[in-house]
């Protein structure tokens, strides 16, 4: 998958800019808070995903604009182009004809909301943020694989709101269960949809997982050159839909008392091992950016594995706490692929071959 074209019009401070990424490396530089970030997070929205900076859909678009556009060309594998237009309305964007929210079109195709442009644009992203992979909470954590299974498999979308939309009326009614009749009755019966959801849920994390981990771990004892070892593990909270019924049946006294679901994916965690001992308790900084690093790129292996088709690579600001040598690597390693790099520093990069371009108070020019 190939980006060939990128333009927006009003997108957070960018007026309008336009570029054309070559199939390499493309790095766009720039002082602080000129708008490197906003240009990688608007190819990032083509996915289909929401911002991976946890901004809502008013927030991308330009101060005092009515709404924001985006408009790609993309080149698959099998030579065919793609033309991507999302369109986003903020607040005040009905009176100029446009509905709030995020809209996409697919050759002229009208997809309705831009999560069902899911499974078209694949694409991987690292921000600093990122690091609270390894570093944050457990939620963060199935945050990312959850994401990672949407895009992959589209089925896992309906899956996913089934649960949480179960999840979220049980918990309601586990707050207020003792004071009507029939309660009982109901959560038996939200135990069940929870448990075909989050049977299924399992399945799919297990399986993806462990191709992931695999990779992850190799790529991260290249990265420190074999001299450290980063361990992966995901332990599901039930072996299938039965056992995680059974489990959940047997959970509801310490349920009513906690007056909130228990068990279930919602409560699954990975468990991330640098030499031996939890990352994010005894983790470096440098280490924990390196481990969250490498389950990005094993994600990138493995939409090209299941998908056939590689992900463009958007890498935000990633390399500061790399040291020279892990720098190296990844710059190596994510050789053959299409990637966006953004930087504060153009020097390191002027011997590269790729594209360099300039982000000044959201102009975009080309400098390389
Ligand atoms: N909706 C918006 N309308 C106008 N400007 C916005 C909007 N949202 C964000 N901005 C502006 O965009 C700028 C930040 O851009 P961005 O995060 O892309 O910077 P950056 O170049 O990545 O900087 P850094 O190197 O610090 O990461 C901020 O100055 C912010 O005020
Ligand atoms: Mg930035």
């Amino acid at each position: 998958m190939i980006l060939s074209q990128h333009r927006v019009e009003n997108y957070r401070n960018i007026q309008q800019a336009e570029f054309c990424p070559g199939p390499g490396l493309t790095v766009i530089c720039g002082r602080n808070g000129q708008g490197k970030t906003n240009l990688l997070e608007s190819v990032w929205l083509l996915s289909g995903a929401k911002s991976f900076r946890g901004s809502k859909d008013q927030q991308l678009v330009r101060r005092e604009q009515p709404y924001a556009v985006i408009s790609s060309s993309a080149q698959r594998d099998d030579g065919r182009t793609e033309e991507y237009r999302i369109v986003i309305g903020g607040s005040g964007s009905e009176a100029a004809g446009v509905h709030p929210g995020r809209f996409g079109q697919l050759d002229g195709v009208d997809f309705g909301r831009a999560t069902n442009l899911a499974g078209h644009f694949y694409a991987v992203v690292f921000a600093p943020s990122h690091l609270s992979l390894v570093k944050g909470s457990p939620d963060g954590r199935r945050r990312f694989v959850d994401a990672a299974l949407m895009q992959l498999y589209p089925g896992y979308i309906p899956v996913y709101r089934r649960y949480i939309r179960a999840l979220a009326q049980k918990n309601a009614l586990l707050r207020d269960a003792g004071r009507f009749e029939g309660a009982e009755q109901l959560l038996d019966s939200f135990d069940l949809a929870l448990a075909e959801a989050g049977g299924e849920m399992i399945r799919r994390r297990r399986e993806y997982l462990e191709g992931l981990f695999a990779i992850a771990e190799e790529t991260y004892a290249g990265l420190s050159s074999g001299s450290e070892a980063c361990s992966f593990s995901y332990r599901p909270c039930a072996e299938n839909a039965e056992e995680l019924l059974a489990k959940i049946r047997a959970a509801r006294p310490s349920e009513l008392r906690a007056g909130c679901c228990t068990v279930g994916p919602h409560r699954e965690d990975i468990q991330i091992r640098i030499g031996g001992e939890d990352a994010r308790a005894f983790g470096s900084q440098g280490q924990q950016r390196s481990a969250a690093l490498c389950l990005k790129l094993a994600e990138a292996r493995q939409i090209a594995k299941i998908t056939g088709s590689e992900p463009v690579m958007l890498l935000d600001d990633v390399l500061s706490e790399l040291d020279g040598a892990r720098r190296d690597f990844l710059l190596g390693k994510i050789e053959g692929r299409q990637v966006l790099l953004t930087s504060c520093d153009a020097a390191s990069f002027h011997n590269t071959a790729g594209g360099i371009w300039e982000m000044e108070a959201g102009h975009l020019r080309q400098v390389q």
